[in-house]
């Protein structure tokens, strides 16, 4: 017997990650090949915006996509939210000519809190959220707090990209198949201060510390390389990542959803306090994931060098929050 659709919200559909994305949805690459699936897009009501909408809904149509229930095209959150059980905040206010950090922070803090509000009135109670738009991180708390009958922990940043950007890098630098990499993580925000950390992980079964065993590649080539990636793309295309931002949201949301056999990713999540990151801060972690849950990997040393890279990504993060405070 087949199963019931579930309501899967995109936001910023029609842009270059939306495009790379809801095709990989509707073919049952992120909630599995037997899960039907109805898109509810949202984009802002402009006219160009909506027609660009309309397009990207008629390929959708004329893919056949067996699993594909159903599509709407949305200008409103609160019914674009409406019963759905996965939502991908995608869109976002991109930096414009002169803007500083700080208006980009308020015009994303406007965005976010309405559509906080927003699932918060009408969302499954259950719903899981990703947000992707920049700054992700930030973006999530904001929604997060708009949302307060919703469980905070359903609110999650993606740093799956920067997970997988440094698998891939120690992959090349190792000589060994990128899927053979476990035990990663990133600590932090998403931004050039995150913390990719492969002390723990292994390769083949084999410790990656102990095969590159050379610290000033971490600092001065890895490091910089994974937390400046999003930078590299951006001067090389012309335009910021979006099959490999899209590619890694699919990874998110079907670890979370289906589980990750026990493996580490890596998520933003609000902390609960561990590691001493203080508690409601949407923080990247090493995560494992069962039955539509995530768990932080706890216990794990945290030495100095580790220490200090985290205080800055930290740091940053507080730093974003307390500019966002007054428009909560
Ligand atoms: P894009 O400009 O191509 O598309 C964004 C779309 O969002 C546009 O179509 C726009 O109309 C829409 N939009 C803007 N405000 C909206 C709102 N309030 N409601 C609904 N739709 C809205 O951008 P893109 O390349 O698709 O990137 C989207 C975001 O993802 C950016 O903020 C980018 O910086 C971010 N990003 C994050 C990561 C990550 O790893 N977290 C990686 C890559 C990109
Ligand atoms: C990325 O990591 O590729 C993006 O977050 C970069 C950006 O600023 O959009």
């Amino acid at each position: 017997m087949s199963k019931t659709p579930v309501r899967v919200a995109v936001t910023g559909a029609a842009g270059q990650i939306g495009y790379a994305l809801l095709f990989r949805i509707a073919s049952g690459e992120m909630l599995g090949k037997d899960q039907p699936v109805i898109l509810q897009l949202l984009e802002i009501p402009d006219e160009k915006a909506q027609n660009a909408l309309k397009g990207v809904i008629m390929e959708l149509e004329d893919c056949a996509f067996p699993l594909l229930a159903g599509v709407e095209a949305h200008s409103d959150p609160l019914q674009a939210f409406k019963d759905t059980d996965y939502a991908l905040l995608v869109g976002a206010r991109p930096r414009g000519p002169g803007m500083e950090r700080a208006d980009l922070l308020a015009a994303n803090a406007q965005i976010f809190t309405a559509q906080g509000k927003a699932l918060n009135a009408v969302a499954s109670r259950n719903v899981k959220v990703l947000v992707v738009g920049n700054p992700a991180n930030t973006n999530a708390y904001i929604a997060m707090k708009s949302a307060p009958d919703l469980p905070a922990k359903n609110f999650t940043a993606m740093l799956r990209l920067d997970h997988n950007r440094a698998a891939s890098q120690l992959a090349a630098k190792t000589g060994t198949a990128v899927g053979d990499i476990k035990k990663l993580t990133v600590w932090g925000n998403h931004s050039p201060t995150m913390y990719a950390d492969y002390r723990f992980a292994t390769t083949n079964g084999k410790s990656i510390k102990d095969l590159v065993n050379d610290q000033v590649w971490n600092a001065d080539t890895f490091l910089p390389t994974v937390g400046k990636r999003g930078a590299a793309i951006i001067a090389a295309r012309g335009l910021s990542s979006a099959a490999s931002a899209a590619n890694a949201a699919i990874d998110h949301m079907r670890d979370w959803a289906l589980g990750s056999n026990g493996e580490w990713v890596t998520m933003g999540v609000p902390s609960n306090g561990e590691y001493g990151i203080p508690a409601g801060v949407v923080f990247g972690f090493p995560v494992t994931t069962a039955g539509g849950e995530y768990k932080i990997v706890e216990g794990l040393e945290i030495d100095a060098f580790s220490q200090e890279r985290i205080n800055i990504t930290l740091a940053e993060l507080q730093g974003e929050q307390d500019g966002v405070k007054h428009l909560l």
